[in-house]
């Protein structure tokens, strides 16, 4: 080789190690981003997620955040995330500056398919759609009076829950908790958005498709490459024909509930709730800021909103708490204790009686802390570039706030890791805000501006569920087959291998 040719190939290498050093540097620099792991050119730290080979959430819980602390940058090919950990830094962004972050990140043309536009409270920037949309569902939806009155709801779908579970058991030997658990509260949330009681098998083929509109809205690459877009119409043909797949499923609902309301009340045997009962009677006349009037691919929209942020948060909670009580049958006993005291054997367990049970509530507040059916948030943006912790937070940016961290932090809980309900009787969970504002210890439901707005009924499920379960049965490993507590990533993170357990009628 000739002396130029070695000067060559000597520079060449020498600006392709430079060239990567700039490239491969995530954070920090005169955008003063929070520093992150090096990532490589052009895929950013995509690529490395990608070779884990584990959902994105075990990777930060596993290695980064006890790498890069309190506030660290992901470069995602095109994307920037910028990942909060920390809970003082948590309850800044979301209390103390709560509207400065109370914004979402853009879409991908996938989600605004199924957001019709970001038509659906999750989704829609921090503005005025927003707070009408949100407004609407806190007054219609959520307020006590209206839970109450639609109580008969959760009556009916737990009758049919605890049958469904005496035939499955009687049928198998065991009963699958998961599965049983989402068909219950999706047809409680069908009920309460349609206000109609509609079969099973009806409420099965709904369920399925709104799991598969989660799964299809999951972020894939072009969420991360925009520009790659076009690439992926075989992917977005699908999303469409799964999208026309949603609207042929819930437009007769939506068209069967309008034809009721305007006929004064007057339905078939379908229709169990009163004209204005139901979460959609109060969206057929809203007016929607630069919407106005809202049409069926949006009513479809904002109730499958509903019924899927209910269903597999509620569902996930119930798994873990049971698979606690399975493997633990000490806090069985304690809980069925206090359910007996309280509703004698053979009564039945109301509303109102829940809310007087307090080891129940501490099984389900430990339940929240150990198991968060999601371990972030949905993922926040700010409204414009602002500072956190000392850094730059750019408006274009993914702000993802690691909440479950802040549960299982050591310094903030004693023993994190061991499932103990009496910690919020007696000890460090007593008198802990689970909405945040206070001070930030366990945020299952996040926190501020866009904390989700239905706590109180999504709590309200899973006592009722599962006091009504424990009260009925004994609940047992499968012989031979002791369930596993390995978790896994499906929108919420559930149980790797779902719950089976045996159950044996109390009386
Ligand atoms: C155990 C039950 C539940 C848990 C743990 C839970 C948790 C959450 C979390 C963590 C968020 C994101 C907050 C954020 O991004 O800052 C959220 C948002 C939301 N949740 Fe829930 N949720 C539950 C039940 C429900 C139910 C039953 C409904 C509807 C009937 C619902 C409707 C919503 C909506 C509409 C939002 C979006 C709020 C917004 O962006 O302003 N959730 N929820």
């Amino acid at each position: 080789m000739a002396f130029t040719d070695l000067l060559i190939l000597f520079f060449a290498l020498l600006f392709l190690r430079f060239w990567w050093r700039y490239w491969s540097v995530t954070g920090g620099g005169p955008k003063n981003l929070p520093p992150g792991p090096p990532g490589w050119p052009i895929v950013g730290n995509l690529g490395q997620v990608i070779l884990q080979r584990r959902h994105f959430v075990f990777t930060v819980r596993d290695h980064l955040r006890a790498k890069y602390g309190p506030i660290f940058t992901m470069q995602m090919g095109q994307r920037t995330l910028v990942i909060v950990t920390s809970s003082d830094l948590i309850h800044e962004a979301l209390v103390q500056r709560g509207p400065a972050f109370a914004s979402r990140p853009e879409d991908s043309p996938i989600r605004l398919l199924f957001s019709v536009g970001k038509c659906a409270i999750n989704s829609a920037e921090y503005g005025p759609l927003w707070r009408t949309l949100r407004r609407n569902f806190v007054t219609e939806l959520i307020n006590p009076a209206r839970v109450k009155q639609c109580s008969w709801v959760r009556k009916w779908a737990l009758e049919n829950h605890m049958k469904r579970l005496r035939r499955e058991a009687s049928e198998k030997g065991f009963v699958e908790v998961m599965s049983n658990c989402r068909l219950t509260i999706c047809s409680v949330l069908i009920c309460l958005c349609f206000g109609a009681k509609i079969s099973e098998d009806e409420i099965k083929k709904i369920e399925s498709v709104l799991k598969e509109v989660m799964l299809i809205t999951l972020p894939k690459l072009p969420d991360f490459f925009p520009v790659l877009t076009p690439l992926f119409r075989k992917q977005l043909r699908q999303a469409k024909a799964l999208r026309n797949k949603q609207l042929e499923c819930l437009i007769p609902l939506v068209r069967n509930r309008k034809a009721f309301v305007e006929s004064g009340g007057n339905g078939g045997p379908e229709m169990a709730s009163p004209v204005g009962a139901a979460y959609i009677d109060s969206l057929f006349g809203l007016d929607a800021p630069g919407r106005g009037k809202l049409g069926e691919e949006e009513l479809v929209t904002l109730c499958s909103e509903a019924i899927n942020a209910g269903t597999d948060t509620s569902a996930t909670t119930l798994e873990w708490a049971l698979l606690h009580l399975v493997l633990d049958q000490e806090i069985q006993e304690k809980l069925y204790k206090e359910i007996v005291e309280h509703v004698g054997k053979d009564g039945l367990v109301t509303e109102s009686d829940v809310e007087k049970m307090s080891y129940l509530g501490a099984v389900v507040k430990e339940t929240f802390r150990r198991h968060p059916p999601g371990h972030f948030l949905l993922s926040h943006a700010v409204t414009e570039e602002t500072k956190l912790g000392g850094y730059t937070i750019p408006e274009n940016a993914s702000v993802e706030f690691y909440t479950s961290w802040v549960a299982e932090d050591p310094a903030l809980w004693d023993d994190p890791g061991k499932f103990r309900p009496e910690r919020f009787l007696v000890g460090d969970g007593v008198d802990v805000d689970v909405t945040g504002t206070r001070a930030m210890r366990m945020l299952p439901f996040g926190a501020g501006r866009r904390i989700c707005p239905a706590l109180t009924l999504g709590t309200l499920h899973v006592l009722l569920s599962l006091a009504r379960m424990v009260h009925a049965f004994k609940w047992l490993p499968v012989p031979g087959a002791p369930p596993s507590p390995a978790e896994t990533f499906a929108f919420t993170v559930v149980m790797k291998d779902p719950l089976k357990a045996v159950i044996l009628p109390r009386v």
